[in-house]
Order: structure tokens, then C-alpha cells, then sequence
């Protein structure tokens, strides 16, 4: 049916054009022109034929800088591939490398190595002793390439753009694949192929993120994970609030339910070096989160700043804001002219734990060393829900702490308890421990004092396998107080009013 229909068109049309090519006049016109226009169109029809058959038999694939995976698909290039004959080996050279060196102390270069991908090769230092190791990472550099994967060949071509992000001043970058439409199907697998040695490289890492210009991006490298362990708190503290969260995370659906933002805050408090941050980073790890962390008190950190920031957090991650006090001073200290600086205010700060900026999904760690300049209007939930005291070290944490270091060679504790008695004598545990017994209520001068965890963790250190060491040494545990030595007269440091 369909075929008498088609024959009859063309039949009637070709009638047509023999009229014409009946006609002397016109033919001898259209013999000429058509020589020209025939190859006209023949050289158009070529460039346009092999554009549509590119179009047609080839799949490209464009990647941005901006895209979390361009970092995963340029490892995943430079990756080591196996030699597969002559002629595919020279295809696949990569020619033009770029070059991007971390330097690593001695200590961490093995986990580094093993942990990264890529060429790499390391030197300086003076070997495996030395005070540091560089890591080369080579990576395929701007231009074409072509790589084989499976049996897909696929050309590569990473440029750099003459636009540029206006936050960060960066030029816009781009990487293209190309395959044959044959081998679409090999781009799933090179994305997941890129995204499991991506995993795999920050396996037992935290990536902690801080703000650059207007956007997020990694501290340095990944940090290795810090065990949750090697943090000591006093007595269940960190057992309640790691039960906490756990809760938190596994009640989703219970917010969404009920309509509330799935958000909760924490605020930690205490004095500097009691171990407010090092909690953080290894709650962040133990939970497998990344960290992304703002100062608060940092220069140049705006309100409207902190509110952008906010709505782009990276996933999976616990938002930490150091010095929640810087805001509330902001609030108070003005200029005459109104100005405050260039930090974060009040209102700024709780815009970003529940205002309209606050992502709907978000776990918000706050600290500071001075709770006392913190405004009520902060310990409100959605904004804070929990506000846990991480204070001086106590007998408790001391003892911890002890075992963590010289567990192993204090088998019966005898040790331990020596350490901890010199402590008490040092009156650090609030100079309350040995008071009862002593009428008077014991020595005024040591009344009140303190030591902290970090200041523990020194002494420890500096006495690396030493407990007899730590136990001399204990004194250096006692606050010092620096006062300005009276030879100095006032005017000599004030020296203008
Ligand atoms: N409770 C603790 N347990 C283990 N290490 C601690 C503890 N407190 C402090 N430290 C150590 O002291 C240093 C400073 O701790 P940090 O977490 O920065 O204190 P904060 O944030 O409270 O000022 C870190 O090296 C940390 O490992
Ligand atoms: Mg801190």
C-alpha cells in the first residue's frame, strides 16, 4: 500500500523537472550553474555529513571544575593502565602532564602513599628519615589525550576557559570525553570506576573544608581519621552526646513527619585545650562525615558571607562554627560609626543556625572558651539543643589519659596512681581532693587550680616512654600565670592614650 503511494509521488515530480529540462533555454542555464552549485554543495555537504555523523557516532561527555567529580575523573586518568600492544600504548601516551606536589612529614608519607592514586614518586627530605616528604602527583594536562578503557577508546581534551569564577578568581576549566556511540555504555563505568578510587583514597580520612572566598574547599589534605578513643572526656560525656546524635541520625523521617527541620546544634564550651575541637573532628570521622568549619572570629567573615556559605554545605558534613562568642562581641563593640568590623554579628550568626539560610538538613557544632558572652537567645532548639560543658582535666581524665600512653608499661597501675597522687598534691583537680583531712582547708595558694587535657598530653609527650619522667615533670602542669613584671612602668607599653 504504502509503496504505490510512494511511487506515485516521484513520478509526478519527475514529470515536472523534464518540462524543464525540456526546455533548451532553461537547460543549458541549469547545466552550468549546477556544475558550481554541485561543488559547493559537495564541500558543504562533507563538512556537514562528517558533523552529523560525529554528532551521530560520537557521545561526549563535559565535566566542570566546579563538579565534585573533576578532581575523581583527572585521578582516575592518570591512573596506571595496563600495557595492551604497540599501537595502543603510543595512542595512549599522555604527552602534556601537569604537576600537583603535596609535601607530607615523614611520619604521615606512608599512609599518604598507600592511600593516594596516581603517578607518584617522592624524594627530598633524605629519604624515608628525613624531615619530609614530597608527593608528586601527575595528572593528563591541558590539551588532547586518548586513553583505552576496556575496549573503548576515549578522547580526552581538558582546557582551561578565559572566563573565571568571580568568587575565587580561578579560570573556568573543563575536561571532555569522547567515545564512539558503539561504547556510550563506557562512561557508567568510568564514573564508577572514578568515584570508588575517589572513595577509596579518602577511606579513614576526614576531609575537613574551609571557606575560600565564597566557596567551600578542603583544608589541605584529608586528615587521617582520629579515633574517637584517643579523645578523653570526663565520665560519659562523650558517651552522651555520641548516643545523642546516633539518635538524631536515625530519626529522619520522624522531623519530616512532623514538619521540622531536620537540624540540631550542639554547643561545647569550656576552656582552650580541653579538647572541644579534637571531639568534633573524631565524632565527624567515627560517623564518617566530613568536617566544614567556620571561624567566627576570623577577619573577613561577613554575615551575608556566612549565610551563603551556609546553602552550599558540602554533603555529609557537620558544620563547625569556632568562637560562637566572636558574634555576640561584634554586637556589642561598635564603631561610632556603626561599623563592626568585618565579622560575623548576632543576628548573623542565628540567621545561620535557623533563618532562612540554614540548609533543612544540617548538624551544627558550636564552641567557645567564654560561655558567659553568649546570649540566652542562642540555647533555643533547631539553634542549640544540647549544651555540654568540656571542662578542666579531672582525676578521671587524667587517669584516661595515663593509660593511652604508658598502659602497657604500668601493668599494675602502681605508677598511675603515683601520677595522680602528685596531681592531688598539686592541688589540679580544683585543689579539693586532699583538703579534708587538713582542718585549715590546706594550702590557699593551690586552691581552685586547673590543668588541662592538652596540657597533659604535652607533659606525655615529652615523656615519650618516660612515666618516672611524667611523674617528675608534673609540676609543669601548674598554671602559670604570667603577670606584667612591675620593673615595666605603665607608660612604657601604653605609650599613647
Ligand atoms: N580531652 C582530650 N583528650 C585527648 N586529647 C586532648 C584532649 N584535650 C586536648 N587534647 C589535645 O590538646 C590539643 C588541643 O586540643 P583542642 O581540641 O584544640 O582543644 P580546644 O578546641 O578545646 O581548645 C590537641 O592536640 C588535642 O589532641
Ligand atoms: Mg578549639
Amino acid at each position: 500500500m504504502t509503496s504505490t503511494a510512494a511511487q506515485s509521488a516521484p513520478a509526478s515530480s519527475l514529470l515536472n523537472i523534464n518540462a524543464l529540462f525540456d526546455n533548451p533555454l532553461f537547460a543549458g542555464g541549469i547545466g552550468l550553474a549546477s556544475i558550481g552549485a554541485v561543488a559547493a554543495f559537495g564541500r558543504k555537504g562533507l563538512i556537514m555529513a562528517a558533523g552529523a555523523a560525529r554528532r551521530r557516532l560520537l557521545v561526549n561527555v563535559e565535566i566542570s571544575k566546579q563538579d565534585p567529580a573533576y578532581p575523581w575523573i583527572l585521578a582516575w586518568l592518570s591512573q596506571p593502565r595496563p600495557q595492551t600492544g604497540f599501537l595502543a600504548s603510543r595512542i595512549t601516551r599522555i604527552h602534556n602532564l601537569s604537576v600537583s606536589t603535596t609535601t607530607t612529614t615523614a611520619a604521615m608519607a606512608n599512609s599518604a602513599r598507600s592511600g593516594s592514586i596516581g603517578t607518584s614518586s617522592s624524594g627530598g627530605g633524605g629519604g624515608g628519615g628525613g624531615p619530609g616528604q614530597t608527593h608528586f602527583f601527575l595528572q593528563p594536562g591541558y590539551g588532547r589525550h586518548v586513553v583505552k578503557h576496556k575496549n573503548a577508546y576515549i578522547a580526552v581534551n581538558r582546557e582551561k576557559h578565559n572566563t573565571a569564577n568571580m568568587n575565587t578568581g580561578e579560570p573556568h576549566e573543563v575536561v571532555q570525553l569522547t567515545t564512539l556511540w558503539a561504547h556510550r555504555h563506557i562512561f557508567e563505568d568510568v564514573f564508577a570506576e572514578a568515584h570508588r578510587l575517589a572513595a577509596k583514597a579518602h577511606e579513614g580520612k576526614t576531609i575537613v573544608y574551609a571557606a575560600r572566598g565564597m566557596e567551600w574547599s578542603p583544608l589541605g589534605d584529608p586528615r587521617k581519621k582520629r579515633p574517637l578513643a584517643s579523645v578523653v572526656l570526663d565520665e560519659g560525656v562523650k558517651e552522651g552526646i555520641v548516643a545523642d546524635i546516633t539518635d538524631f541520625l536515625g530519626r529522619q523521617q520522624w522531623y519530616v513527619d512532623r514538619g521540622i527541620p531536620y537540624r540540631r546544634g550542639y554547643l561545647l564550651y569550656g576552656p582552650p585545650g580541653s579538647g572541644k575541637s579534637s571531639f568534633i573532628q573524631a565524632l565527624a570521622g567515627e560517623l564518617d562525615f566530613s568536617v566544614a568549619m567556620v571561624n567566627l572570629s576570623e577577619m573577613g567573615m561577613t554575615d551575608d558571607k556566612l549565610a551563603y556559605l551556609l546553602t552550599k554545605l558540602p554533603k555529609r558534613s557537620i558544620l563547625l562554627l569556632e568562637d560562637a562568642d566572636a558574634a555576640f562581641v561584634n554586637r556589642r563593640q561598635r564603631d561610632v560609626d556603626g561599623y563592626s568590623g568585618a565579622t560575623v554579628t548576632f543576628s548573623g550568626l542565628l540567621n545561620a543556625l535557623d533563618g532562612l539560610a540554614a540548609g533543612e538538613e544540617r548538624i551544627a557544632f558550636l564552641t567557645t572558651n567564654h560561655v558567659d558572652r553568649l546570649d540566652p537567645a542562642l540555647i533555643r532548639p533547631g539553634r542549640v539543643d544540647m549544651m555540654v560543658r568540656i571542662g578542666e582535666a579531672t582525676r578521671y581524665q587524667a587517669g584516661a589519659m595515663w593509660d593511652r600512653f604508658y598502659g602497657d608499661m604500668d601493668e599494675d597501675g602502681s605508677a598511675r596512681e603515683r601520677f595522680l597522687r602528685r596531681l592531688d598534691e598539686l592541688g589540679l583537680f580544683g585543689g579539693e581532693a586532699e583538703k579534708e583531712g587538713e582542718g585549715e582547708g590546706g594550702d590557699e595558694a593551690i586552691k581552685g587550680r586547673h590543668t588541662s587535657t592538652a596540657a597533659i598530653q604535652g607533659l606525655f609527650l615529652f615523656n615519650k616512654n618516660d612515666m618516672e619522667g611524667a611523674i617528675e615533670m608534673a609540676e609543669a602542669l601548674v598554671p602559670r600565670k604570667y603577670e606584667p613584671t612591675e620593673a615595666i612602668p605603665e607608660g612604657a607599653i601604653r605609650t599613647k592614650a
